[in-house]
């Protein structure tokens, strides 16, 4: 192992130790209960997980619990944070996982990846924090901490950067590097952040310019808005769902916009229509 490796670890746990957040997942090695934490932290960040991650697990503790329940139930449950897709996702994994596989949760890698919403990342991860391989799970943050420490700030591909990332987990170590790489990804090498306080601005020297993102458009105005607004009014509707006229009224949408969020909806299979009425599946 190279010198800079050896350092680049050396501080990295050393800043963990003292730095770590504790967090529920980490507590587990249910690949169940990796999975659902995993794909709710996609897009989603922790402090706003962590609610519905108790409130989920509470009302389906098992895999065989989520699949026994219909896609409207778990809908409901998801229901406020946001990206309704990945609810369908784990749901579909649960269905798959006992159908197929007798409710045993596949180890291998290229099966994790044929799951609805699993890609290298969270199989990675399902790799790592369940089956305690040395495996790294590249997010976003731990992709900027790479390509600074190592490549100068430049972007690598995945794969190149999962082939290095590999080559410095000590050996056994796998779990615990990957939540190091997370933590200081997220806490101290922020996208705008400056590199003073980190342990890592020493080992690559000087600091990466600023990465400028282009301002997100309003989130107000989204149609990801007012497609969390359309299924928070259907979660909370009886079993009759809700009149389209309702819906406009309650979302203040334009006929025609509703009946665009309504149709992807309607196509993703996360709502359904009854005459006049829209309910959950
Ligand atoms: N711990 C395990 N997986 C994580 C993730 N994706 N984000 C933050 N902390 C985690």
């Amino acid at each position: 192992m190279g010198q800079k490796v050896k350092k680049f670890n050396r501080l990295l746990f050393q800043w963990y130790v003292k730095n770590h957040r504790v967090l529920p997942w980490r507590k587990t090695r249910n690949p169940y209960r990796i999975l659902v934490s995993e794909i709710m932290l996609q897009q989603t960040p922790v402090a706003r997980v962590l609610p519905k991650y108790a409130e989920f697990l509470k009302k389906f503790p098992a895999i065989k619990t989520l699949a026994s329940k219909t896609l409207g139930e778990v809908l409901r449950v998801w229901s406020g944070l946001g990206y309704n897709r990945r609810a369908k996702y784990i749901w579909e994994c649960a269905q798959e996982i006992c159908s197929k596989h007798r409710g045993i949760f596949p180890r291998e890698r290229a099966v994790l990846q044929t799951l609805p919403g699993v890609g290298p990342s969270t199989a990675a991860a399902l790799e790592a924090f369940a089956f305690g391989r040395d495996e790294p799970m590249i997010d976003t943050n731990v992709r900027r901490v790479l390509c600074r420490v190592f490549f100068g700030g430049r972007a690598i591909s995945d794969r190149a950067l999962r082939d290095f990332a590999r080559t410095l987990i000590p050996q056994g170590r796998g779990k615990d590097w990957n939540w190091a790489m997370m933590d200081i990804g997220a806490l101290l090498c922020g996208a705008r952040r400056h590199c003073l306080e980190c342990p890592f601005g020493r080992l690559h020297g000087v600091v990466t310019p600023f990465q400028y993102k282009k301002p997100a458009s309003r989130f107000c105005d989204s149609t990801r808005f007012y497609r969390g607004k359309v299924l928070a009014s259907l979660a909370s509707a009886g079993f009759r769902g809700r009149e389209v006229s309702r819906l406009r009224r309650e979302t203040g949408l334009h006929r025609r916009r509703l009946s665009a969020i309504l149709s992807s909806l309607k196509k993703e299979q996360l709502v359904r229509e009854k005459g006049e009425y829209v309910i959950l599946p």
